[in-house]
């Protein structure tokens, strides 16, 4: 069952935070559904503009839609990844979103405010809740000066000041995290002093991080040992820090670049072991159970795991 944003944080916020995961096909979307029906956890199901134009929008959306009717259990939210103007109208529009992210953090502070306010005007109007960003993410690095480094952070002033300016219902908050595989190349890790003076002037606000996979050693390792050629220091966000994050009230969990190393795992330990194979769907029905697998352990690490029915007595209220 699809249901908005909206409720799902204010279930979730200081309790859990809802995994967000980005979905690009049929085999990651089975696993994501049952992953999160045998964690009675509720979840976020994001849609990048890359994943709308690799499947097709009509595809992707279909996909969502059948793995729900597959588990009429599941409670989740639909919601356009990283979006610009012109897709959060879109996906506005097409009445299938619960929310959208409108990702203007790379403009100056009033451009930010200005878009985002014209998304927000536009959502409100259709029911759709909308996250937006400040702060840049990516980039933070160990040999960038101590100054350079929290420059790229949200500043907790700003963000309160934006928030109330733009109505935005989440915001996604640059704590020291950044996407893909290589977050922290040496002692670095999540910015808990950012986040508490971000949630000190936003304390009943859901804060957004992104950039949360933990690109587990195992994980990189296995696939080196396969065949591949991945920087063996790659290493993400330690998931044993998510609960203190979610009681500074960080919702919902970016992840993404996790579920491609298991679907890489999955495939070249596969074609390791079987030179001869040619048949894709032996692999996609392993991958189908290791992705379910992550899923699971990924819910207990939120917190979201067994939620689902307190979450729908809290919806029938
Ligand atoms: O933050 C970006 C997500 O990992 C989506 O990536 O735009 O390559 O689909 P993508
Ligand atoms: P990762 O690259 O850490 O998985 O982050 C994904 C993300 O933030 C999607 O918006
Ligand atoms: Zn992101």
């Amino acid at each position: 069952m699809i249901v908005t944003t909206k409720q799902l944080f204010m279930h979730a916020h200081r309790k859990y935070a809802l995994g967000a995961y980005n979905v690009n096909n049929m085999e990651q979307a089975i696993g994501l559904f049952l992953g999160n029906n045998l964690a009675k956890a509720p979840f976020i199901v994001q849609i990048s503009r890359g994943a709308r134009s690799y499947a097709g929008v009509k595809m992707l959306e279909n996909i969502i839609r059948a793995a729900s009717d597959m588990f009429p259990e599941n409670i989740f939210g639909v919601h356009l990844d990283h979006g610009d103007e012109e897709t959060c109208y879109e996906c506005i529009e097409s009445g299938f979103y619960s929310s959208v992210m409108i990702d203007a953090s790379h403009e100056p502070f009033e451009e930010n405010v200005k878009i985002t306010k014209r998304v927000v005007k536009k959502a409100h109007e259709n029911g759709v809740s909308v996250e937006a960003e400040l702060g840049l993410l990516g980039g933070v690095e160990e040999h960038i000066e101590i100054d350079e480094k929290h420059a790229m952070l949200t500043d907790p002033k700003e963000a309160s000041e934006f928030v109330s300016m733009t109505g935005c219902d989440s915001l996604a908050v640059a704590i020291g995290t950044s996407h893909g595989a290589y977050k922290f190349t040496g002692g670095q890790g999540l910015h808990f002093d950012r986040i508490k003076a971000i949630q000190e002037l936003l304390p009943e606000y859901p804060l957004v991080m992104h950039g949360s996979s933990s690109v587990p050693k195992s994980e990189v390792d296995r696939i080196n040992n396969a065949g591949g050629n991945l920087d063996e220091s790659a290493r993400g966000v330690d998931d044993k820090e998510f609960s203190r994050a979610v009681s500074l009230g960080v919702s919902k969990v970016n992840i993404d670049t996790d579920g491609r190393l298991v679907w890489t795992r999955v495939h070249r330990e596969y074609f390791r072991d079987h030179p001869e194979g040619y048949d894709f769907r032996k692999p996609g029905k392993i991958l189908i159970d290791e992705y379910a697998k992550f899923i699971q352990d990924k819910s207990n690490k939120l917190m979201s795991s067994n939620m689902i029915d307190n979450l729908k007595e809290f919806l029938e209220k």
